[in-house]
């Protein structure tokens, strides 16, 4: 999950000077940013300072991450036309700095902990870019959808082919596992999830040169694990409103990634660790749980509330991967 940003005071004093994107586009800073929650928190993986939108960006879409506002394109994607602004040419070598980041970041961290680098998954990508700024309803994607199908599969398939060979790159430059971020899956009926996000991220997931890194998917608010099954992937990422036990059950032996809700670290340290005691106790024992929030850390958090659930985690989880010791 995003666990760098603006709860951090370090990250908002690199952020003071230089501008979101500025920051993702500079391997030092990025490699800087990224270690810091292994450092100040102590949790067990990085994950690459970045954004999903990047990709967008470099198709030729103009993108600006105001504070308060998110993320916004100012000309966003309304038709089929509109689909000859896109370019992928040549999308690897713009996105240079995100891969030189890579590398200087495993160098850095030296191998403390693995690094994890992640993409969009073409629907997330293509909400953003239809919708050009945040919504409540959602309304021109499905717009767009409803009226322009054939624009919308068009636009999906370039976007996939994109992701296919970022992630492969990502790879190639040193991440030790990729996450595909679908934060946008739940906002669509069953068969409209199967036709337009779970679809391309399996012709994503076949794709993949992983050359062994694991592969999450992510697809938020899809509670029907059992549809995932599959995925040619790894780790099945879930949000809070899943219960952990049920998704083990149901993801043909899949690892699951999650599952705390994030506003938990607002609340008092003894129910941080009672929450952390629940969702470890509903996954059981064993090994295939990837004890994560269920989505991005909050930008208020109490940095010290982040710290406590990482200790927690370490704490309390030891008992469910004690082996059984014959007499
Ligand atoms: O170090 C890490 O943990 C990596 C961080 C990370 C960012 N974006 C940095 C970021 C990750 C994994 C992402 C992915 C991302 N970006 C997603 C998928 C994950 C998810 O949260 O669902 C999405 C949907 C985006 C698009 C995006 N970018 C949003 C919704 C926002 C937040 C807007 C806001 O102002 O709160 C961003 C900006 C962004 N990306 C920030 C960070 C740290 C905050 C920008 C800042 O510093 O001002």
């Amino acid at each position: 999950m995003r666990q760098a940003g603006r709860y951090l005071p370090e990250y908002r004093a690199i952020r003071e000077k230089t501008d979101f994107l500025k920051l993702c586009k500079t391997p030092e800073l990025a490699a800087e940013v990224t270690i810091q929650p292994v450092d100040i928190i102590g949790v067990d993986a990085a994950i690459l300072f970045s954004d999903i939108l990047v990709i967008p960006e470099a198709m030729g879409m103009a993108l600006e991450i105001i504070e308060s506002k998110g993320p916004t394109f100012d000309d966003p994607i309304r038709s089929f036309d509109d689909l000859n602004r896109l370019s992928t040419d040549g999308l690897i070598d713009r996105l240079k700095y995100v891969f030189d980041a890579i590398k200087l970041t495993k160098e850095r961290l030296a191998g403390r902990v693995p690094l994890i680098g992640f993409s969009g998954a073409p629907w997330t990508l293509a909400v953003y870019m239809v919708e050009g700024k945040g919504t409540k309803n959602f309304d021109q994607i499905k717009r767009f959808i409803y009226n322009e199908p054939k624009a919308a599969h068009t636009l999906l398939e370039k976007l996939s082919d994109a992701v296919v060979e970022y992630l492969n790159e990502k790879i190639r430059s040193g991440c030790d596992a990729v996450q595909i971020f679908d934060t946008w899956a739940g906002i669509l009926s069953p068969t409209d999830l199967d036709e337009f996000s779970l679809r391309y991220i399996s012709y994503i997931c076949d794709r993949l040169e992983t050359s062994g890194a694991p592969v999450i998917v992510f697809p938020k608010g899809v509670n029907d694990t059992a549809k995932l099954a599959s995925l040619k992937c790894d780790v099945i990422g879930i949000d809070w409103t899943k219960d952990i036990a049920e998704a083990r059950a149901q993801a043909g032996g899949r690892a699951i990634q999650g599952n705390l809700d994030p506003c938990v670290l607002f609340a008092p340290k003894e129910k941080i660790r009672q929450e952390t005691e629940r969702v470890l106790a509903r996954y059981g024992s064993g090994s295939g749980h990837i004890f994560n929030l269920g989505h991005g850390i909050l930008p208020n958090v109490a940095p010290e509330n982040a710290k406590y659930l990482v200790d927690c985690v370490k704490e309390l989880s030891i008992k469910y991967h004690e082996r059984a010791v014959s007499p």
